[in-house]
Protein backbone atom coordinates (compact mmCIF):
# COMPACT_ATOMS: atom_id res chain seq x y z
CA UNK A 1 0.00 0.00 0.00
CA UNK A 2 1.49 3.51 -0.66
CA UNK A 3 0.11 6.40 0.47
CA UNK A 4 -0.23 9.73 -0.99
CA UNK A 5 3.13 11.24 -1.15
CA UNK A 6 3.21 14.88 0.13
CA UNK A 7 5.21 16.72 -2.44
CA UNK A 8 6.36 20.25 -1.73
CA UNK A 9 7.51 22.58 1.29
CA UNK A 10 5.40 20.96 4.10
CA UNK A 11 2.26 22.93 4.38
CA UNK A 12 2.32 24.12 8.08
CA UNK A 13 3.41 26.53 10.42
CA UNK A 14 4.58 24.69 13.71
CA UNK A 15 3.30 26.26 16.12
CA UNK A 16 5.18 25.03 19.01
CA UNK A 17 8.31 27.83 17.91
CA UNK A 18 8.03 30.39 20.26
CA UNK A 19 8.00 33.99 19.89
CA UNK A 20 10.95 34.70 21.61
CA UNK A 21 12.81 32.93 19.61
CA UNK A 22 11.66 33.96 16.58
CA UNK A 23 12.23 37.36 18.01
CA UNK A 24 15.36 36.60 18.59
CA UNK A 25 16.25 35.16 14.80
CA UNK A 26 14.73 37.94 13.44
CA UNK A 27 16.82 40.77 15.34
CA UNK A 28 20.20 38.85 14.48
CA UNK A 29 18.69 38.17 10.63
CA UNK A 30 18.37 42.27 10.87
CA UNK A 31 21.68 42.61 11.98
CA UNK A 32 23.45 40.19 9.85
CA UNK A 33 21.86 42.22 6.69
CA UNK A 34 23.61 44.86 7.85
CA UNK A 35 26.90 43.26 7.67
CA UNK A 36 26.52 41.76 4.42
CA UNK A 37 26.11 45.03 2.89
CA UNK A 38 29.50 45.64 4.68
CA UNK A 39 31.76 42.71 4.40
CA UNK A 40 29.66 39.88 2.23
CA UNK A 41 33.94 37.83 2.23
CA UNK A 42 32.38 37.09 6.29
CA UNK A 43 29.71 34.47 5.39
CA UNK A 44 29.32 31.15 3.83
CA UNK A 45 25.72 30.81 2.99
CA UNK A 46 24.20 27.13 2.78
CA UNK A 47 20.99 26.62 1.63
CA UNK A 48 18.96 23.80 0.08
CA UNK A 49 15.35 22.61 -1.22
CA UNK A 50 13.88 19.10 -0.97
CA UNK A 51 13.73 18.64 -4.30
CA UNK A 52 10.17 18.38 -5.42
CA UNK A 53 10.38 18.64 -9.23
CA UNK A 54 9.87 22.19 -10.73
CA UNK A 55 9.88 25.36 -9.09
CA UNK A 56 7.15 27.56 -9.00
CA UNK A 57 6.13 31.77 -7.83
CA UNK A 58 5.77 30.67 -4.36
CA UNK A 59 9.65 29.29 -4.26
CA UNK A 60 10.57 32.11 -6.25
CA UNK A 61 9.35 34.98 -4.79
CA UNK A 62 10.20 33.36 -1.01
CA UNK A 63 14.01 31.79 -1.49
CA UNK A 64 15.15 31.81 -5.14
CA UNK A 65 15.36 35.43 -5.93
CA UNK A 66 17.21 36.22 -2.25
CA UNK A 67 19.86 33.45 -3.10
CA UNK A 68 20.45 34.94 -6.50
CA UNK A 69 20.54 38.49 -4.50
CA UNK A 70 23.50 36.84 -1.93
CA UNK A 71 25.56 35.35 -4.65
CA UNK A 72 25.48 38.71 -6.64
CA UNK A 73 26.81 40.64 -3.01
CA UNK A 74 29.40 37.87 -3.19
CA UNK A 75 28.67 35.59 -0.09
CA UNK A 76 29.77 32.30 -0.83
CA UNK A 77 26.52 30.38 -1.58
CA UNK A 78 26.18 26.63 -1.08
CA UNK A 79 22.86 25.44 -2.85
CA UNK A 80 22.01 21.59 -1.35
CA UNK A 81 19.33 19.24 -3.25
CA UNK A 82 17.98 17.51 -0.21
CA UNK A 83 17.78 14.32 -2.05
CA UNK A 84 18.13 12.19 0.87
CA UNK A 85 14.93 13.96 2.32
CA UNK A 86 12.69 12.82 -0.19
CA UNK A 87 12.58 9.36 1.47
CA UNK A 88 12.33 10.30 5.19
CA UNK A 89 7.99 10.41 5.07
CA UNK A 90 6.72 8.78 1.64
CA UNK A 91 6.64 5.11 0.31
CA UNK A 92 7.09 6.06 -3.71
CA UNK A 93 9.49 8.45 -4.63
CA UNK A 94 9.17 8.25 -8.49
CA UNK A 95 12.91 9.30 -10.64
CA UNK A 96 14.32 11.40 -7.73
CA UNK A 97 16.98 12.20 -10.68
CA UNK A 98 13.89 13.64 -12.82
CA UNK A 99 13.46 16.42 -9.99
CA UNK A 100 16.59 16.65 -9.27
CA UNK A 101 17.15 18.21 -12.69
CA UNK A 102 13.85 20.11 -12.86
CA UNK A 103 14.94 21.44 -9.83
CA UNK A 104 18.63 22.50 -11.06
CA UNK A 105 17.40 23.82 -14.34
CA UNK A 106 14.85 26.00 -12.45
CA UNK A 107 18.25 27.41 -10.17
CA UNK A 108 20.41 28.43 -13.39
CA UNK A 109 17.39 29.74 -15.01
CA UNK A 110 16.89 32.54 -12.24
CA UNK A 111 20.18 33.48 -12.45
CA UNK A 112 21.86 31.07 -9.93
CA UNK A 113 25.98 31.13 -11.37
CA UNK A 114 27.67 28.16 -11.31
CA UNK A 115 30.80 29.96 -11.27
CA UNK A 116 29.83 32.02 -7.95
CA UNK A 117 27.73 29.26 -6.41
CA UNK A 118 27.82 25.47 -5.94
CA UNK A 119 25.50 23.49 -6.87
CA UNK A 120 24.88 19.80 -5.30
CA UNK A 121 22.76 16.74 -4.14
CA UNK A 122 23.76 15.76 -0.54
CA UNK A 123 23.42 12.25 -1.72
CA UNK A 124 26.32 12.29 -3.73
CA UNK A 125 28.83 13.35 -0.61
CA UNK A 126 29.86 10.56 1.02
CA UNK A 127 31.91 12.59 3.68
CA UNK A 128 29.16 14.80 4.41
CA UNK A 129 26.52 11.31 5.05
CA UNK A 130 29.50 9.85 7.69
CA UNK A 131 29.14 13.42 9.68
CA UNK A 132 25.62 11.95 11.03
CA UNK A 133 27.18 9.48 13.08
CA UNK A 134 29.45 11.16 15.35
CA UNK A 135 26.49 14.13 15.28
CA UNK A 136 23.71 11.06 16.42
CA UNK A 137 26.28 10.50 19.04
CA UNK A 138 25.57 14.27 20.82
CA UNK A 139 21.39 14.39 20.39
CA UNK A 140 18.83 12.55 22.21
CA UNK A 141 15.79 10.94 20.97
CA UNK A 142 13.56 13.05 23.23
CA UNK A 143 15.24 16.00 21.61
CA UNK A 144 14.63 14.78 18.24
CA UNK A 145 10.89 13.60 19.34
CA UNK A 146 10.56 17.60 20.45
CA UNK A 147 11.35 18.87 17.67
CA UNK A 148 7.70 20.70 16.29
CA UNK A 149 9.41 20.74 12.90
CA UNK A 150 9.61 17.03 12.93
CA UNK A 151 6.62 16.28 14.39
CA UNK A 152 4.44 18.93 11.96
CA UNK A 153 6.11 16.61 9.15
CA UNK A 154 5.03 13.75 10.64
CA UNK A 155 1.63 15.20 11.23
CA UNK A 156 1.54 15.55 7.71
CA UNK A 157 1.47 12.28 5.94
CA UNK A 158 -1.45 11.40 7.91
CA UNK A 159 -0.81 8.34 10.12
CA UNK A 160 1.89 7.20 9.05
CA UNK A 161 4.71 5.86 11.20
CA UNK A 162 7.63 7.67 12.40
CA UNK A 163 10.69 6.64 10.07
CA UNK A 164 14.25 6.56 11.52
CA UNK A 165 15.14 9.08 9.06
CA UNK A 166 12.33 11.27 9.66
CA UNK A 167 13.05 11.71 12.91
CA UNK A 168 17.28 12.06 12.73
CA UNK A 169 16.54 14.39 9.73
CA UNK A 170 17.69 17.25 11.73
CA UNK A 171 20.74 15.34 12.31
CA UNK A 172 20.76 15.41 8.97
CA UNK A 173 21.07 18.27 8.43
CA UNK A 174 23.16 19.54 10.88
CA UNK A 175 25.66 17.73 8.20
CA UNK A 176 24.79 19.24 6.11
CA UNK A 177 25.13 22.72 7.31
CA UNK A 178 28.31 21.87 9.38
CA UNK A 179 29.79 19.89 6.76
CA UNK A 180 31.11 22.96 4.80
CA UNK A 181 31.45 24.95 7.60
CA UNK A 182 28.63 27.49 6.58
CA UNK A 183 27.61 30.33 9.31
CA UNK A 184 24.59 31.27 7.78
CA UNK A 185 21.28 29.57 6.93
CA UNK A 186 18.55 31.82 4.74
CA UNK A 187 15.44 29.92 6.11
CA UNK A 188 11.32 30.45 6.50
CA UNK A 189 11.12 29.84 10.54
CA UNK A 190 9.38 26.38 10.16
CA UNK A 191 13.59 25.32 9.82
CA UNK A 192 14.70 27.61 12.88
CA UNK A 193 14.08 24.37 15.40
CA UNK A 194 16.82 22.65 12.44
CA UNK A 195 19.02 25.35 12.72
CA UNK A 196 19.06 24.86 16.93
CA UNK A 197 19.99 21.42 16.43
CA UNK A 198 22.51 22.31 14.56
CA UNK A 199 23.60 24.97 16.88
CA UNK A 200 23.54 22.27 19.60
CA UNK A 201 25.35 19.62 17.10
CA UNK A 202 28.14 21.79 16.53
CA UNK A 203 28.42 23.26 20.15
CA UNK A 204 28.56 19.73 21.85
CA UNK A 205 31.07 18.71 19.00
CA UNK A 206 33.09 20.48 19.81
CA UNK A 207 32.91 20.64 23.70
CA UNK A 208 32.96 16.89 24.35
CA UNK A 209 35.13 15.94 20.95
CA UNK A 210 37.59 18.13 20.26
CA UNK A 211 38.30 19.73 23.66
CA UNK A 212 36.91 23.17 23.06
CA UNK A 213 38.39 23.94 19.56
CA UNK A 214 35.96 25.56 17.40
CA UNK A 215 36.13 23.04 14.94
CA UNK A 216 32.69 23.89 13.51
CA UNK A 217 31.08 27.14 13.98
CA UNK A 218 27.79 27.83 15.24
CA UNK A 219 25.46 29.32 12.41
CA UNK A 220 22.94 31.55 11.90
CA UNK A 221 19.27 32.00 10.69
CA UNK A 222 18.92 34.49 7.93
CA UNK A 223 15.01 35.41 8.21
CA UNK A 224 14.30 37.19 4.47
CA UNK A 225 11.64 39.41 4.43
CA UNK A 226 9.74 36.96 2.36
CA UNK A 227 6.93 37.80 0.00
CA UNK A 228 4.03 34.96 0.81
CA UNK A 229 1.54 34.80 -2.25
CA UNK A 230 -1.37 32.07 -1.87
CA UNK A 231 -1.84 29.60 -4.62
CA UNK A 232 -4.67 30.12 -7.46
CA UNK A 233 -7.17 28.40 -5.04
CA UNK A 234 -6.52 31.09 -2.09
CA UNK A 235 -4.22 28.05 -0.25
CA UNK A 236 -0.74 28.12 0.55
CA UNK A 237 1.10 27.36 -3.10
CA UNK A 238 1.96 24.08 -3.21
CA UNK A 239 2.70 21.00 -5.81
CA UNK A 240 0.32 18.95 -4.33
CA UNK A 241 -2.52 20.77 -4.88
CA UNK A 242 -2.79 21.69 -8.36
CA UNK A 243 -2.49 25.28 -7.62
CA UNK A 244 1.01 27.15 -8.43
CA UNK A 245 2.47 29.32 -11.04
CA UNK A 246 5.55 27.15 -12.27
CA UNK A 247 8.36 29.03 -13.57
CA UNK A 248 8.66 26.23 -16.62
CA UNK A 249 4.64 27.09 -17.58
CA UNK A 250 4.21 28.46 -20.93
CA UNK A 251 2.11 32.18 -21.57
CA UNK A 252 -0.94 30.46 -21.84
CA UNK A 253 -0.70 28.47 -19.25
CA UNK A 254 -0.10 31.30 -16.72
CA UNK A 255 -2.71 32.83 -17.94
CA UNK A 256 -5.35 29.66 -17.49
CA UNK A 257 -3.95 29.19 -14.17
CA UNK A 258 -4.49 32.41 -12.69
CA UNK A 259 -8.04 32.85 -14.85
CA UNK A 260 -8.76 30.50 -12.45
CA UNK A 261 -7.64 32.25 -9.10
CA UNK A 262 -9.92 32.55 -6.33
CA UNK A 263 -10.99 36.57 -5.44
CA UNK A 264 -14.28 37.92 -4.27
CA UNK A 265 -17.35 39.62 -5.58
CA UNK A 266 -16.22 43.15 -4.58
CA UNK A 267 -15.26 45.29 -8.36
CA UNK A 268 -13.80 48.00 -6.59
CA UNK A 269 -9.73 46.19 -6.12
CA UNK A 270 -8.31 47.36 -2.93
CA UNK A 271 -5.12 46.75 -0.72
CA UNK A 272 -6.85 44.83 2.04
CA UNK A 273 -4.72 42.23 3.50
CA UNK A 274 -7.43 40.91 6.54
CA UNK A 275 -10.26 41.14 4.53
CA UNK A 276 -9.24 40.29 1.52
CA UNK A 277 -6.48 37.80 1.45
CA UNK A 278 -6.84 36.50 -2.04
CA UNK A 279 -7.11 39.53 -3.84
CA UNK A 280 -4.08 41.06 -1.84
CA UNK A 281 -1.77 38.14 -2.70
CA UNK A 282 -2.33 38.89 -6.31
CA UNK A 283 -1.72 42.39 -5.67
CA UNK A 284 1.10 41.74 -3.81
CA UNK A 285 2.26 39.01 -6.40
CA UNK A 286 2.66 41.72 -9.45
CA UNK A 287 3.77 44.54 -6.90
CA UNK A 288 6.91 42.41 -6.09
CA UNK A 289 7.37 41.31 -9.49
CA UNK A 290 7.02 44.69 -10.69
CA UNK A 291 8.86 46.51 -7.88
CA UNK A 292 5.57 48.99 -7.66
CA UNK A 293 3.03 49.41 -4.20
CA UNK A 294 0.21 47.24 -4.30
CA UNK A 295 -1.98 49.86 -3.05
CA UNK A 296 -1.15 51.91 -6.38
CA UNK A 297 -1.70 48.44 -8.57
CA UNK A 298 -5.08 48.34 -6.51
CA UNK A 299 -5.99 52.49 -7.17
CA UNK A 300 -4.70 51.57 -11.11
CA UNK A 301 -7.58 49.02 -11.37
CA UNK A 302 -10.22 50.18 -9.47
CA UNK A 303 -13.52 48.96 -10.39
CA UNK A 304 -11.93 46.47 -12.57
CA UNK A 305 -13.00 43.58 -10.49
CA UNK A 306 -11.56 40.48 -9.81
CA UNK A 307 -10.66 40.23 -14.31
CA UNK A 308 -8.58 43.31 -14.37
CA UNK A 309 -7.12 42.09 -11.92
CA UNK A 310 -6.23 38.64 -13.05
CA UNK A 311 -5.01 40.78 -15.99
CA UNK A 312 -2.75 42.41 -14.97
CA UNK A 313 -1.48 39.71 -13.03
CA UNK A 314 -0.98 37.67 -15.96
CA UNK A 315 0.97 40.62 -17.87
CA UNK A 316 3.27 41.18 -15.05
CA UNK A 317 3.98 37.71 -14.06
CA UNK A 318 4.50 36.65 -18.17
CA UNK A 319 6.46 40.17 -18.43
CA UNK A 320 8.71 39.04 -15.68
CA UNK A 321 9.22 35.33 -16.36
CA UNK A 322 9.83 36.02 -19.79
CA UNK A 323 13.82 36.13 -20.02
CA UNK A 324 13.73 33.52 -17.18
CA UNK A 325 11.65 31.06 -19.39
CA UNK A 326 13.84 31.63 -22.32
CA UNK A 327 16.98 31.07 -20.64
CA UNK A 328 14.97 27.46 -18.85
CA UNK A 329 14.23 26.70 -22.40
CA UNK A 330 17.96 26.75 -23.64
CA UNK A 331 18.94 24.68 -20.51
CA UNK A 332 16.15 22.18 -21.29
CA UNK A 333 17.87 22.36 -24.85
CA UNK A 334 20.96 21.05 -23.22
CA UNK A 335 20.83 18.39 -20.32
CA UNK A 336 24.57 17.46 -20.73
CA UNK A 337 25.35 21.56 -19.30
CA UNK A 338 22.78 20.58 -16.67
CA UNK A 339 24.48 17.44 -15.49
CA UNK A 340 28.20 18.86 -15.86
CA UNK A 341 27.14 21.45 -13.16
CA UNK A 342 25.52 19.18 -10.59
CA UNK A 343 28.56 17.17 -11.29
CA UNK A 344 31.05 19.98 -10.67
CA UNK A 345 29.14 20.75 -7.55
CA UNK A 346 29.31 17.44 -6.12
CA UNK A 347 32.82 17.08 -6.73
CA UNK A 348 33.60 20.94 -5.12
CA UNK A 349 31.32 19.68 -1.86
CA UNK A 350 32.89 16.43 -1.62
CA UNK A 351 36.33 17.88 -1.74
CA UNK A 352 35.11 19.97 0.97
CA UNK A 353 33.42 17.24 3.43
CA UNK A 354 36.61 14.86 2.93
CA UNK A 355 38.70 17.99 4.49
CA UNK A 356 36.35 18.28 7.35
CA UNK A 357 35.85 14.87 7.87
CA UNK A 358 39.77 14.49 7.77
CA UNK A 359 39.56 17.07 10.71
CA UNK A 360 36.67 15.22 12.46
CA UNK A 361 38.76 12.41 12.56
CA UNK A 362 41.83 14.03 14.17
CA UNK A 363 39.87 16.01 16.34
CA UNK A 364 38.20 12.32 17.86
CA UNK A 365 41.44 10.59 17.29
CA UNK A 366 40.18 8.23 15.06
CA UNK A 367 43.18 8.49 12.41
CA UNK A 368 44.99 5.25 11.43
CA UNK A 369 48.00 5.77 9.32
CA UNK A 370 50.29 2.96 8.43
CA UNK A 371 53.51 4.41 9.44
N1 LIG B 1 14.66 20.74 5.25
C1 LIG B 1 14.63 21.73 4.21
C2 LIG B 1 13.19 21.79 3.66
O1 LIG B 1 12.36 20.97 3.97
C3 LIG B 1 15.60 21.42 3.10
C4 LIG B 1 17.00 21.31 3.61
C5 LIG B 1 17.71 20.18 3.77
C6 LIG B 1 17.81 22.39 4.06
N2 LIG B 1 18.94 20.45 4.29
C7 LIG B 1 19.04 21.80 4.47
C8 LIG B 1 17.63 23.78 4.17
C9 LIG B 1 20.07 22.57 4.99
C10 LIG B 1 18.69 24.55 4.69
C11 LIG B 1 19.88 23.94 5.10
O2 LIG B 1 12.90 22.69 2.92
Amino acid sequence: MTTEPFDDAPDFEPDEISDRSLLTAQTRSAQIEAQLEVDPSQFRVLTGDRPTGRLHMGHYLATLRNRVRLQDLGVETMILVADYQVITDRDEIGSIADRVRDVVTDYLAVGIDPARSTVFAHSAVPALNQLMLPFLSLVTDSELRRNPTVKAEHDATGGRPMSGLLLTYPVHQAADILFCKANLVPVGKDQLPHLEQTRVVARRFNDRYAGGRQVFPSPDALLAESVNVLGVDGTKMSKSKGNTIDLAMTEDETAKQIKRAVTDSNRTITYDLDNRPEVASLLRMAATLSDRDPVAIADEIGDGGGGGLKRLVTEVVNEHLRPIRQRRRELEADPGYVASVLAEGNARANEIADATLAEVREAMGMVYSAS
